[in-house]
């Protein structure tokens, strides 16, 4: 199909998100090639529920089930609306959703309320893998010409893709489109959970990634004038010699130092002391994270390195990713800011790519929420 309209459908955790996006192409090759299309977002709105989750320090699944529920009805109108559609009637050709991974009462919101819509509005549905939406957002190149045109960038392959999110941490082989090897993961908490953990055992809210960064920042910009104590924690696995990782040791030796270091932490004051965890912290995980991707670069002959995932808002990972990607001659591909947390946009770029590459889609295939779903397929 030259020319669609994809509504897109978010709902694997605690945003909520729906997005209407235009596409056209000047060819009809089912070759894989998605460089000449062109995407116009119409309407992009998420509703983010962190607030309510913040007093558990976490995502509670069934308050993030009803709130979707409440959410989704609600939101449908405004973003038809805005994206010039009639509301009882949209020239909606696809609807895509996300499928997993993700919490599974959270994607069954998410099927239902997009099987009811197919119904009605005699759209086909692209079940859409939540983590090939993260790196379909890395790939999306603004035009020069408006902020809401965009075209997908030309990958060149071999292609490392880093995937770093609050469930998932793991590096990815690409060598065309649609297909995924995993060549290393978490073996226990994902970078972004690591995060969350570390900035309430520090007393800071949920999400805590962003709250971590603020505080690694202000410690970065006032180095000279403190006093130097030294707060070190693990590298785990940096020399494993693979492609995996492990965090949890980190967030137990920030417990640990907490419980146990009591001198370094009056010496500091709490203020200094958070900022000083919050850096070290940073500049731990962020070791790994390029140590294990520049491996992983220079392995596989790699020309392209795309980096997606809530984490990579982070200020501090995306320059030293940056310095390395120029180092090592490839090209990085991360998303915008706005881009990078979970939102609709991303599933409905996804599903496109995939209505695009896959030559065998089962448009009859039932629909089914899976908490564990995995991209790799090679
Ligand atoms: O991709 P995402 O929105 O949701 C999942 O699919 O998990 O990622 C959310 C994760 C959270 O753990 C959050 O703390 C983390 O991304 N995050 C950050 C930053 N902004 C969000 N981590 C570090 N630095 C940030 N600036
Ligand atoms: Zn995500």
């Amino acid at each position: 199909m030259r020319y669609m309209k994809i509504l897109g459908i978010e709902t694997s955790c605690d945003e909520t998100a729906l997005c209407v996006i235009e596409v056209r192409r000047s060819t009809d090759t089912k070759d894989g090639s998605l460089e000449d299309t062109e995407i116009k977002i119409l309407a992009n709105m998420t509703i983010s529920q962190a607030k309510l989750h913040a007093p558990f320090g976490g995502v509670f699944p069934n308050l993030a089930k009803r709130e979707h529920i409440k959410n989704l009805p609600n939101m449908l109108p405004l973003v038809l609306k805005q994206a010039g559609l009639d509301e009882n009637k949209p020239a909606i050709d696809i609807i895509a959703v996300t499928t997993g991974p993700g919490l599974e009462p959270c994607l069954w919101t998410g099927i239902s309320f997009a099987e009811e819509l197919g119904k009605k509005w005699g759209a086909r549905i692209v079940p859409t893998n939540h983590m090939e939406g993260h790196i379909y957002s890395a790939l999306l190149c603004k035009a020069e010409i408006s902020n809401s045109q965009f075209s997908i960038f030309k990958l060149n392959f071999p292609a490392i893709a880093l995937l770093i999110s609050g469930g998932h941490t793991e590096l990815d082989l690409m060598e065309e489109y649609g297909k995924y090897k995993l060549i290393g993961e978490t073996r226990d908490d994902a970078v972004g959970e690591a995060f969350d953990k570390v900035a309430r055992l520090l007393g800071l809210p949920y999400p805590g990634g962003p709250e971590i960064s603020r505080l690694a920042e202000q410690e970065r910009n006032s180095d000279e004038h403190r006093v130097s104590i030294k707060i070190s924690l693990p590298r785990p696995m940096l020399h494993s010699g693979d492609f995996d990782f492990s965090f949890s040791g980190i967030k137990t030796a920030v417990l640990y130092l907490l419980k146990k270091d009591t001198e370094c932490f009056e010496t500091l004051g709490v203020q200094e002391f958070k900022q000083k965890v919050a850096r070290e912290f940073e500049d731990a995980v962020t070791e790994v994270l390029i140590a294990k991707t520049k491996r992983a670069l220079r392995e596989y002959g790699a020309r392209t390195l795309i980096i997606a995932g809530g984490v990579i808002a982070n200020t501090h990972i995306r320059r030293e990713f940056e310095k390395l990607a120029e180092k090592e001659g490839v090209k990085l591909l991360i998303p915008e800011i706005s881009h990078t947390t979970d939102n609709a946009l991303m599933i409905a770029l996804a599903a496109y790519g995939k209505i695009t590459y896959s030559k065998d889609i089962d448009w009859n295939e039932p629909l089914r929420a899976s908490g564990t779903a995995k991209i790799s397929k090679v």
